[in-house]
């Protein structure tokens, strides 16, 4: 993406901006002066469910790569083995030393649960469009995607009737609605350090959501890295920190996608409703709502920005890389 070409979608955008300001009484522009940030909550209607818990997210940076033993370890038997883009096309080239290492992993191709699953392909996409970083997180921590606190501990939520309110996870112990947070450990450098620490599970569950990445095309990566360097660095930067070389001219400033809170609460649909719509907007569709929490849409959608739309300009398949491109920023991968 060329500066110029910023430079002519910027003044589109405050073009945008002040016809709404000029035209619109009563409604936006009545409530938003140049610079003033307006939260969309004020747009979201009343009736959505919100969650009464924080949602959890993690408080470091969650890796693929120390997820595999884990996933390999725990979750594989019923999940399926999965293998990178790499190894892929490593086996496929019959490369040296590939196949004892994969055999060291329990993961060798003809292993005993290649062919074993249960619940989605993780291998495939659409699975977690709608779903939230955090909730898979409670739905294996702990059990559940709608859960309580008790004690130290969080346990599946019931209704008046006496029924879980969420989707239910089997547990280390198979049974339904029990977490695997006091069983997994995570191994840092050969040694288990003890159970009942959230991040090895965090390791997980981005293990098998990035999955849907590498599943889909070896040179997978290499695409989102395309679609987000060639018109997401300027802004974001190249960490994604939202300290790309435009960002100082921005108020308010471009989104730091370390943001991990943010991160683990939004779903994909609604970052590719964001990157197609770009900042400015006058409400949240309501399909997109229901896949958030209302705390979630109401803390982090500053609804007056210079964030281009990008619906005219990238096709919906790399609108949907750039969701990859900024999921990437929230954990380590593979
Ligand atoms: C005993 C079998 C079993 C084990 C072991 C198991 N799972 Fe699951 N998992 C399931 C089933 C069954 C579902 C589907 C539940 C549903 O469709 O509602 C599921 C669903 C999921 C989902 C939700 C996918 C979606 O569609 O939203 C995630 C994420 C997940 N499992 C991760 C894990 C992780 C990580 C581990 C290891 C710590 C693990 N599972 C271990 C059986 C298992
Ligand atoms: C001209 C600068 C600029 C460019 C280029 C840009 N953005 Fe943004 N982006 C912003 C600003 C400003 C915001 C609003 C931050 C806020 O509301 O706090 C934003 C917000 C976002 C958000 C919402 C964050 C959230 O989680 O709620 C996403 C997602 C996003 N940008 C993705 C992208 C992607 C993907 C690209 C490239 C295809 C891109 N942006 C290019 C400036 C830019």
């Amino acid at each position: 993406m060329q500066i110029k070409q910023i430079n002519w979608m910027l003044s589109l955008v405050a073009l945008a901006g002040l016809a709404t300001l000029g035209c619109a009484e009563g409604g936006l522009g009545s409530k938003a002066r140049k610079g003033e940030l307006i939260q969309a909550s004020n747009e979201v209607p009343a009736g959505l469910e919100g969650t009464e818990v924080e949602a959890p997210y993690p408080l470091g940076l969650p890796s693929a790569v120390k997820g595999r033993g884990i996933y390999q370890a725990n979750c594989a038997s019923c999940h399926g083995t999965h293998y990178t883009a790499q190894e892929r096309l490593d086996l496929a080239a019959n490369k040296p030393g590939v196949l004892d290492r994969l055999k060291a992993e329990g993961r060798e191709p003809g292993n005993p649960n290649e062919k074993a699953k249960v619940g989605p392909d993780f291998g495939t996409r659409d699975w977690r469009f709608q779903r939230t970083p955090a909730e898979l997180y409670q739905l294996v921590a702990y059990g559940s995607d709608k859960v309580e606190p008790k004690g130290n501990t969080f346990i599946p939520r019931t209704g008046k009737d006496g029924k879980p309110l969420g989707r239910l996870h089997p547990g280390p112990d198979g049974r339904m609605g029990s977490g695997w947070m006091s069983h997994i450990k995570d191994d840092r450098g050969g040694v288990s350090v003890a159970a009942n620490d959230p991040m090895p599970v965090w390791h997980a569950i981005y293990y098998a959501w990035s999955r849907s990445i590498v599943g889909v095309a070896p040179d997978q990566y290499k695409k989102v890295w395309d679609v987000y360097g060639q018109n997401c660095n300027v802004c974001h930067g190249t960490m994604g920190k939202g300290d790309g070389p435009l960002a100082r001219t921005i108020v308010p400033a471009p989104f730091n996608f370390h943001n991990r809170k943010a991160m683990a609460e939004q779903t994909d649909e609604f970052l590719y409703w964001r990157i197609s719509e770009g900042g400015q907007f006058k409400t949240i569709p309501e399909s997109i709502q229901k896949t958030m929490s209302r705390t979630a849409l109401g803390l982090y959608v500053h609804q007056w920005s210079a964030m281009p739309a990008w619906k005219g300009v990238l096709t919906p398949e790399q609108r949907w890389l750039a969701v990859d491109g900024v999921r990437l920023k929230s954990y380590e991968q593979d």
